[in-house]
């Protein structure tokens, strides 16, 4: 493999930094990440992740032994050590809405203190409009020597759970930046990895990621209600998305209906979107639609539950999967937050299993049981309900399930299962947008 020259520092180890660290060490890259927080840096550098991924522990751990991959909080030792420095920290949602640049910003100051030569600077982390903009004032404002830099912005696209290999075979790499030297470099960095090179602007960047994400939701949240219209007029919504999705004007993907969208991007995004354009005066209507039809489809669940069960006070309801899709520890957003908080609030009990999320604190929920198995999870529950369509539980012998549940109450929020076999079985079955 012929090795790159450039030598890159990633700042910020959570998804995005991560996994483009891994890829671009994967790709010959000499990469070094930096993190403030010592205890993951001392994690990552005895092999252990911070996330679920992947493919991702065993190439980290490749990269790590031959010597392609640090991991180090000190940023002083990462920048100078670096011609490109890669900005991937968080931009969390204010309590307003607003993205929360400071971690943006205070890297930024202090990758500009430590510069001791010309550098090119990354943004990875999804940044409002007009963003590097501000980054190059920073970095001006920052510097103690005045050395030459370019600020470009260069979006991912990576799904949690594919990240290595959506990394790796990505629809396209966007690289904002209107200068020639930064271009150059940036277009060498990525040569390798085989995937349409697009050379924009920053702003066009910026909003790219912030488009394409909202264009995404917007699928989901209308499928959503394409859904909600099928449950009253009788039709199916697999065969809506299935068909419609044969134009290629509209394509099948991203058309699955279901209990809303959530993690750490797609709600993140949309409301950072409409506050950010807010501060221009632009009322992004349908991005608003998009979050509150969302809001409102992960109450389904309840409101099936609530007309199939009588009273759900003193019940137990079993719910299988808290992730937010599958193949993630994430609970970040999960409707699996809005489901057991409402089961609550009206007095029934929590039973809960998840092939992955092992560590219930992260999602704080008290007093709910937490077990080890799906078929522990239905034991003796009045009703189950299905938020995270993991494989697990589309293998799952369905006849045992019905006879440990002391119901027959089923709420498949993914729709993995038919109604005729549920029905066949004898469950009293529900599921998103179609016979019920
Ligand atoms: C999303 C985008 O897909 C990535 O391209 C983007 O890079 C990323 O956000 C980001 O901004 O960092 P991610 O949040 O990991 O990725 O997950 P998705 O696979 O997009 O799923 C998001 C949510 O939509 C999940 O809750 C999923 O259950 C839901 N979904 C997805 C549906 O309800 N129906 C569908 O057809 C597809």
């Amino acid at each position: 493999r012929r090795l790159l020259k450039v030598k890159i520092a990633i700042v910020g180890t959570g998804y995005v930094g991560l996994v483009s660290a891994v890829c671009f060490a994967e790709k010959g890259s000499r990469v070094i990440c930096v993190d403030n927080n010592e205890e993951k840096i001392k994690q990552l550098n005895k092999g252990i992740m911070p996330i679920y991924e992947n493919d991702l522990e065993d190439m980290l751990n490749k990269n790590k032994c031959s010597k392609r991959l640090e991991f180090t909080t000190d940023l002083e030792y990462a920048v100078q050590k670096s011609d490109i420095i890669i900005i991937a920290v968080g931009t969390p949602m204010l309590p307003n809405g607003h993205a929360d640049l400071s971690q943006v910003e205070s890297v930024t100051e202090n990758i500009a203190k430590f510069m001791n030569e010309y550098k090119i600077i990354v943004n990875k982390s999804t940044v409002p409009v007009g963003t590097q903009k501000k980054v190059i004032k920073l970095i001006r404002d920052n510097q103690i020597n005045e050395y030459d830099f370019d600020v470009v912005s260069n979006p991912e696209f990576l799904r949690e759970g594919t990240a290595i290999y959506d990394t790796m075979h990505g629809d396209r790499i966007v690289i904002g930046t209107d200068n020639e030297r930064a271009r150059k470099i940036m277009t060498k960095l990525y040569a390798n990895f085989n995937q349409s090179i697009i050379l924009t602007s920053p702003e066009n960047a910026e909003m790219i990621k912030y488009a394409a994400n909202a264009f995404l939701a917007t699928k989901i949240s209308f499928i959503n209600e394409i859904a909600n219209i099928c449950e009253i007029v009788g039709a199916d919504v697999q065969e809506i998305a299935k068909i419609i999705g044969m134009d290629k004007r509209i394509s099948p993907e991203f058309l699955s209906a279901g209990i809303g969208f959530g993690g750490a991007c797609f709600p993140k995004d949309t409301k950072a979107l409409i506050k950010f354009t807010e501060g221009f005066g632009y009322d992004f209507k349908i991005v608003k639609s998009v979050i509150e039809v969302n809001e409102n489809q992960k109450t389904k669940p309840i409101e099936k539950l609530t007309n199939a069960l009588s009273c759900v006070k003193g019940r137990t309801i079993g719910i299988l999967g808290l992730a937010f899709k599958p193949n993630t520890d994430d609970t970040r957003e999960s409707p699996a937050i809005t489901i057991i908080n409402d089961i609550q609030k009206l007095g029934g009990k929590i039973k809960a299993y998840d092939p992955i999320v092992k560590d219930i604190d992260k999602i704080k929920f008290d007093n709910i049981e937490y077990v080890d198995t799906a078929y522990d999870a239905v034991k003796d529950v009045d009703a189950v309900i299905l938020v995270t369509e993991w494989d697990e539980f589309k293998q799952l012998d369905l006849k045992k399930v019905i006879k440990l549940m002391k119901g027959n109450i089923f709420i498949d929020g993914r729709n993995i299962y038919k109604y005729t076999k549920m029905f066949k079985l004898g469950y009293e079955y529900y599921c998103i947008g179609k016979k019920d």
